[in-house]
């Protein structure tokens, strides 16, 4: 009897299942939202339902959910997103060393002094300041035409992105691939390429290596941003831009491309200055 009739009978209002939240994006600042122009998929109404459809990935100092944002009604249109979320310090099984953020600062005092006593909100001031500085990351370098998720908004220390899908599942990382050669050599052209990006911004991923980099298909997408660093305002920038180097270098040598980390690292050099 209930057949013939629209969802929105079915989903009155105010009335959501235990996994599903109104779409968040209205309830942030315009600031929290991702770089302009916006992708056609990204869903910006208002009655917008987010649907958690559960754990992608559990890391060491986040967990990725995929969440699917819709509008409900015969015409209504869904996306699936991917929501990095970051836990609190005392959850995180991994800690980066202060050489990563040297030179950046909490800038609101009230939120330094927390983070400074270790209270419970100082932890959170945490975690979210990681949350923060990867979504800049990727606004700035997704803008800038690096292939990276486009980050849809950021609330909190929850940041939703871009799900990197291949035949509706996740796209596998890099290190657990073996493609022909050819496709090697196309990858190894793609990253040189994205790291010559960032170097010319003066920037170094930081945590680059095969397992941050996801395969879609022929083209590859750089993930988990947010150590990013200044080359040459940190003190440890050439270090960290020679481990990227290193560790990306190893995984093509390993699949067969006469590469170099040293000469990578040469070439990313002279595009900094
Ligand atoms: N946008 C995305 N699309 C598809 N898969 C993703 C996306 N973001 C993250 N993942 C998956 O989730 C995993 C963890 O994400 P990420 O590396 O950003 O978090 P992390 O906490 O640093 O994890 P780890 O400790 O494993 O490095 C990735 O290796 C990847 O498999
Ligand atoms: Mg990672």
């Amino acid at each position: 009897m209930y057949q013939d009739l629209p969802f929105e009978a079915f989903q009155p209002y105010g009335d959501l299942r235990h996994d599903q939240r109104w779409s968040t994006w209205s309830s942030v600042e315009k600031s929290a939202h991702g770089p302009e122009p916006r992708p056609d998929w990204v869903i910006t109404d208002d009655g917008a339902i987010d649907t958690d459809l559960g754990v992608l990935k559990t890391g060491k100092e986040a967990d990725v959910f995929l969440v699917e944002r819709a509008t409900p009604g015969a015409s209504g249109c869904s996306s699936v997103l991917a929501a990095k979320r970051y836990r609190s310090a005392e959850h995180r099984q991994f800690h980066r060393d202060s050489s990563y953020t040297e030179g950046r600062r909490i800038r609101k005092s009230r939120e330094r002094r927390a983070a400074a006593k270790g209270t419970a909100f100082g932890r959170l001031v945490q975690a979210g300041e990681w949350a923060g500085h990867e979504f800049a990351a990727l606004s700035s370098l997704w803008s800038a035409g690096v292939p990276v998720p486009y980050p849809v908004q950021i609330d909190g220390t929850e940041i939703l992105m871009e799900f990197i899908a291949l035949d509706g599942a996740a796209a596998p990382r890099l290190a657990q691939l073996r493609p022909p050669l050819p496709l090697v050599e196309s990858y190894f052209g793609q990253l040189r390429e994205a790291m010559a990006v960032l170097a010319r911004r003066g920037l170094a991923h930081g945590d680059l290596s095969p397992y941050n980099i996801l395969a879609q298909g022929e083209r590859l997408v750089i993930i988990d941003l947010p150590q990013v660093l200044d080359i040459v305002g940190n003190s440890n920038g050439m270090e960290f831009l020679l481990r990227d180097c290193r560790n990306v270098c190893s995984w093509f040598v390993s699949r067969g491309l006469d590469v170099n980390a040293d000469e990578l690292l040469a070439e990313l050099v002279a595009q900094a200055w």
